[in-house]
């Protein structure tokens, strides 16, 4: 005890670190773990949250130059897309269909340059892909394995650091889970951001980073300078907890998490189909805790469809408009993210019985105010 309430060191709890590098290993069987001893080799460092981490990433490259250009696939995890990375890194944007990032739109995103171009540091390449490949918050999309072999020989040919945003990997139900950008890294270009926060707890702030040495080394001496490290306690929360399971207890621990995610997922889809149905668009994932929906015909933003909800029905949802970075057009469509794990059979129904009605209602009162107006035009062409 005396132990874990002392300053510790800034990388992580020794013991913990072991663990990791050994469950990194055996879940990803990274390339880079053979790399001879360098810059690109991989490395461990805990991190007070992955946010945290991917808030430190993006401040050490605003430090470094002058704002990095960098490729987001939308809708993106709105803490990428909130004021730090969209004002000072450039943000491009990749789309996202059922099958996540498309290898098409990246290549699209990157016909104004030529892989030479990443060669010259004034050519304004991007030097960052930004991806939430699994269960991806908010839309829920999972990337195929076949486009993320894609997506990484695009990202080596561009000479790219993949950021692989990936909290929600564990929550896959894709058995075996697909593999991760890190499982592909043959050259040292991924850096990759795993959580305890939607597998164990978020309030422990517990996550790791893993990557390149040269890049998880600078993010170490930023951490000296600002969290230190990781809460000691949870630190050995996390170990005892992984020491107990072993790695058969914790993959068991894993599909009950899973286990607990589809039954909601499955309700908050059931419940979209009984009252949505004509009214919004949906996703269908395949694993994770999100819900994303697209209402049309509204004429109402996002936040606006919110409010109503709240108001009329004490329920929220996410307004997910801030998913999108600056520069992405939202345009007569309102973007809703809804977070299955939180709520039970009863509260869904709440949200979705209350959404079809503020939805409905909104609805009628466009196209009202749209014949309205198209009444006050046709009579004034009359006079
Ligand atoms: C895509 C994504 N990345 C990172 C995080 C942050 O996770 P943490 O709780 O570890 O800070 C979240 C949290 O919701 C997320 O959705």
């Amino acid at each position: 005890m005396g132990v874990v309430l002392q300053y510790g060191k800034t990388k992580g709890q020794d013991n913990l670190l072991e663990l990791l590098y050994k469950m990194q290993c055996e879940e990803h069987r990274p390339p880079t773990v053979a790399l001879e001893a360098g810059p690109s080799k991989m490395s461990i460092l805990m991190s007070p949250g992955a946010q945290m981490a991917l808030a430190s990433f993006a401040l050490m490259c605003v430090n470094a130059t002058d704002g990095i250009p960098t490729i987001f696939s939308i809708p993106t995890f709105a803490t990428m897309s909130a004021p730090l990375v969209d004002r000072v890194h450039r943000g491009l944007c990749v789309d996202v269909d059922g099958e996540g990032t498309i290898p098409e739109s990246l290549r699209n995103v990157l016909s104004k340059w030529t892989p030479d171009d990443a060669k010259n540091p004034k050519s304004g390449i991007p030097r960052i892909l930004w991806l939430n490949p699994s269960c991806s918050n908010p839309a829920g999309v999972t990337t195929s394995a076949q486009r993320r072999k894609e997506i990484y020989s695009i990202a080596h040919e561009y000479n790219l650091l993949i950021v692989e945003d990936d909290p929600y990997y564990y929550l896959q139900e894709n058995q075996p889970r697909i593999p991760s950008y890190l499982s592909l890294d043959v050259d040292g270009r991924v850096l990759r951001f795993d959580s305890f926060s939607k597998i164990v707890g978020p309030g422990l702030r517990c996550a790791f980073v893993t990557g390149p040495e040269a890049i998880v080394k600078k993010m170490e001496y930023a951490y000296m300078q600002s969290s230190q490290h990781v809460c000691g306690l949870s630190q050995i929360i996390i170990y005892k907890l992984l020491k107990k399971w072993g790695s058969t207890g914790f993959e068991a621990h894993i599909q009950r998490v899973v286990a607990f995610n589809r039954e909601r997922r499955h309700c908050a889809l059931a419940m979209a189909d009984k009252w949505l149905k004509g009214l919004a668009e949906w996703s269908v994932p395949t694993g994770g805790m999100y819900v994303y929906l697209k209402v049309y015909g509204t004429g109402l933003k996002s936040e606006e469809l919110n409010e109503r909800l709240m108001e009329a029905h004490k329920v929220a949802v996410v307004p997910a408009s801030g998913f999108y970075p600056r520069g992405a057009k939202l345009t007569d469509v309102a973007v809703l993210r809804i977070s299955t794990s939180m709520a039970d059979a009863e509260v869904m129904e709440k949200v979705m019985k209350g959404l079809s009605q503020v939805i409905q209602e909104a609805k009628t009162a466009y196209s009202k105010q749209k014949t309205d107006r198209a009444d006050i035009v046709s009579s004034e062409n009359c006079m």
